[in-house]
């Protein structure tokens, strides 16, 4: 198979292909990324002998078209992905998730070709924090930021381009990942480089926001069942039963490097800021047979921890430009 994988030098399509090469060796990679602020060519530097990287712009028809024309299969992550970023300016967002999305479609629908968008949670809205009920597939679009909005619009292109073209399109909504290669500005490994360079934590409000976590790995072994074996024109929400609240994961993050638990700074809340997200994966499970298998947060925590300990240098030289960006945010 010739795979075409967009946004594969970032932290979840990195993580991809890492697996892909280690995995699937019958498998010929192509990463097209353009290699914004949160792509590194660092992060495939593990498997450059193994992959071709073309850096372009998945705006670009042209080299999206003549890639997509190469390829058996595309698996779609590029996208901008900060929801704080995209409450400073949306625009890159609108252009990158949507019109990007919409130049991927039109390469695919051209040429015939398999299509895996991979997409968020953080379409269905949010749930009230002793809501008892699920996202699942049925759950109606209700996008609260600028970030899940444009992903809410891809999506919804994705839905209409299967419908009126029958392209063979699968969809994919997950909850918040966690792992190595994820960039400093997320929220765990942010609170992890603080304590590794001598900053206290930084804690959005009260820290009762929920989020479902999922081992990145996870995450991708179902991209690839979903590829293989789902069904064009589904959607299959991949989630792992991972609902901690913030301050819960902080307390974790601290307790795991050896820091009191209340060595950290609560700062500024994020305007919108969604309360709480929390997947049912049943359809996934019964359907395509898909379990997680990093069923224990702390442990993955500690590795992940231990990765950016060891990896210094992958992360450093971004960490005080994103503080910086940070320090005008909670100032
Ligand atoms: P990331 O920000 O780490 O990586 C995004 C990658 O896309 C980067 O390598 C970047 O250079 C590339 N990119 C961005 N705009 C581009 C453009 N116009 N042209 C070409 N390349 C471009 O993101 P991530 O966390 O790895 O997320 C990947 C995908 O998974 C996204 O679609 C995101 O919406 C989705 N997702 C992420 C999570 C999560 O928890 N991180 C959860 C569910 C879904
Ligand atoms: O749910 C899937 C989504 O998860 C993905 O679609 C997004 O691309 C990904 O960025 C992530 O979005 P979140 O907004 O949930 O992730 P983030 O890491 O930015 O924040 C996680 C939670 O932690 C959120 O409630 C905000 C809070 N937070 C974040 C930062 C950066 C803090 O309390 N302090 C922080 O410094």
């Amino acid at each position: 198979m010739r795979l075409l994988v967009t946004g594969g030098a970032g932290f979840i399509g990195a993580n991809f292909v890492h697996a892909t090469v280690r995995e699937r060796p019958e498998v010929r990679v192509t990463v097209l990324d353009s290699l914004t602020y949160a792509g590194s060519r660092e992060s495939l530097t593990p498997v450059e002998d193994d992959v071709r990287l073309v850096q372009a712009d998945i705006t670009d028809t042209d080299v999206v078209d003549a890639l997509v024309s190469e390829a058996d299969a595309v698996v779609h992550f590029a996208a901008e992905t900060h929801v704080d970023n995209a409450l400073a300016d949306p625009e890159p967002f609108v252009r990158s998730n949507v019109l990007g999305t919409f130049t991927v479609l039109e390469a695919v629908r051209r040429n015939g070709i398999r299509l895996h968008h991979v997409s968020t949670d953080e379409v269905y809205g949010d749930l009230a924090l002793d809501d008892p009920s699920r996202f699942t597939e049925a759950t109606p679009y209700n996008p609260s930021s600028p970030y899940s909005s444009t992903k809410a619009a891809a999506d919804m292109l994705v839905r209409a381009w299967v419908r009126s073209y029958r392209v063979a399109a699968t969809i994919s909504n997950c909850s918040n990942n966690y792992g190595p290669y994820q960039h400093v500005e997320k929220f765990i490994p942010r609170q992890i480089t603080n304590v590794l360079t001598g900053r206290r934590p930084k804690l959005y409000g009260a820290g009762a926001n929920v989020r479902d976590w999922i081992h990145v790995d996870d995450h991708n072994r179902a991209v690839w069942r979903i590829l293989l074996d789902g069904q064009a024109g589904r959607t299959y929400l991949i989630g792992a039963d991972g609902e901690r609240d913030n301050l819960s994961v902080l307390r974790s993050i601290l307790r795991l490097m050896g820091r009191s638990p209340d060595d950290f700074d609560h700062v500024i809340d994020r305007a919108g800021h969604d309360l709480r997200y929390a997947i049912d994966s049943s359809l996934l499970r019964e359907e395509l047979g898909w379990r997680p298998e990093h069923t224990d947060f702390e442990a993955g925590l500690r590795d992940t921890i231990d990765w950016y300990r060891d990896n210094e240098s992958w992360w450093r030289p971004l960490k005080d430009a994103v503080e910086a960006r940070y320090a005008e945010r909670e100032r």
